[in-house]
């Protein structure tokens, strides 16, 4: 059986990410450059780590966006389906998949209700998409319904924005200047993933933290990378008379963190994964 569809108006993401421009600028922002490069590849070793083995096991990617984690993991071996509710983001993922020279099925679908039959996959995995869908737990229950007996469902999210200051500073700044306080944190606690798994319907589940570290010569060159980064986007989209206080009051607050070796800042990701 497969799941009741959710109604496409209480998508929360769906309409932010259902906008081809949204889509490019999405994977060109995310993941260029050293840093994009560095981080993409960090976050796929953790989700894979949790997963091993990956070889000839099939995988789905629930929320997979330009299909970035879908693509490496295939690299790795496994048999891979992305399932994305924008069909613009699917039409880069698909695009990159082939330029990757890597087999990827990609299908668009909802979190809340997958429509695979029940105990179809070894594993799911759902990178930072979890807190933006509109109920984690109904989410959590549909990837457990299609997992096999004893496979993993594993979750990346950002932990508490505090305690990922690159990524929260601007959207802090951008919150008190009117913008709303986007999804990004709303899990960033181990309390709430695991509430959501046990709602969930999972009985064995555990949740990590991973530490993250960023370094920049100096706060200046960190609000540099977030100029160009899908992070600094907050503070791009305040009216351009606004632009330049804003980033001051960002780099202000970088600069809390400059010390001897220049601006480190710290992270942390929750991991969570369920055993079915
Ligand atoms: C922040 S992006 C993450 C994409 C990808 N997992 C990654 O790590 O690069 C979140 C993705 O979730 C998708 N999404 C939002 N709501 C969804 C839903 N209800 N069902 C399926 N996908 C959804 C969005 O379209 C978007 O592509």
């Amino acid at each position: 059986m497969t799941d009741a569809p959710h109604s496409r108006a209480d998508h929360y993401s769906y309409s932010v990410y259902a906008d081809p421009a949204m889509a490019e600028a999405f994977d060109a922002l995310r993941f260029s450059g050293p840093i994009g490069r560095l981080i993409a590849t960090t976050q796929e070793e953790v989700i894979a780590s949790f997963l091993a083995p990956l070889a000839g096991r099939t995988v789905l990617d629930v929320g997979t966006g330009t299909g970035r984690a879908a693509i490496a993991l295939a690299a790795r071996g496994a048999r891979v389906t992305g399932v994305d509710a924008s069909a613009e983001m699917l039409a880069v993922a698909e695009r990159r998949a082939k330029e990757a020279g890597v087999g990827v099925t990609f299908t668009p679908g909802d979190a809340h209700g997958l429509a695979f039959s029940d105990r179809s996959f070894d594993a799911v995995i759902c990178r930072l998409g979890l807190m933006l869908f509109n109920d984690p737990a109904k989410a959590l229950r549909s990837m457990r319904r299609v997992v096999k007996p004893g496979g993993k469902v594993a979750v990346l999210l950002f932990s508490a924005v505090e305690k990922n200051p690159y990524e929260g500073i601007p959207r802090t700044v951008a919150h008190r200047r009117g913008r709303h306080m986007p999804r990004v944190f709303v899990l960033g606690e181990q309390r709430l993933v695991e509430d959501a798994f046990r709602n969930g319907g999972f009985s064995k589940f555990s949740v990590h933290t991973v530490a993250t570290h960023r370094r920049f010569s100096s706060s200046t060159e960190a609000v540099k990378a977030l100029q160009d980064d899908f992070h600094g986007s907050a503070i791009n989209e305040l009216p351009n008379s606004e632009h330049e206080d804003a980033w001051q009051e960002v780099e202000q607050q970088l600069r809390g963190f400059e010390g001897p070796n220049g601006c480190e800042l710290p992270g942390e990701l929750l991991i969570g994964v369920g055993t079915k």
